[in-house]
């Protein structure tokens, strides 16, 4: 279903930027999606469907830890060691 119809952003849309987007924010759609930035009359219904999928499928969204960066140590810490 059209929430945004200026940008013609839809309810999945919405769900899919908090899932993998990591959206929590109308702020955080209106970057995303564009959404609520012409007219604002999205803003209210757009703001109800943020905070069902965040309240259940934020939640289950996948955290992915990405591996820590290799730093080579500087030169002069090798030499002193
Ligand atoms: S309907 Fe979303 S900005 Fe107009």
């Amino acid at each position: 279903m059209y929430i945004c119809l200026c940008h013609a952003v839809t309810d999945h849309d919405i769900r899919r930027a908090v899932v993998q987007g990591g959206a929590r924010t109308m702020r955080d759609l209106r970057h995303q999606l564009g959404l609520c930035a012409c007219c604002g009359r999205c803003g209210p219904e757009a703001l109800e469907v943020l905070t069902k999928a965040r309240n259940t499928l934020g939640a289950r969204a996948v955290h992915i830890d990405l591996p820590p960066v290799a730093v080579d140590e500087p030169a002069t810490a090798r030499r002193s060691a």
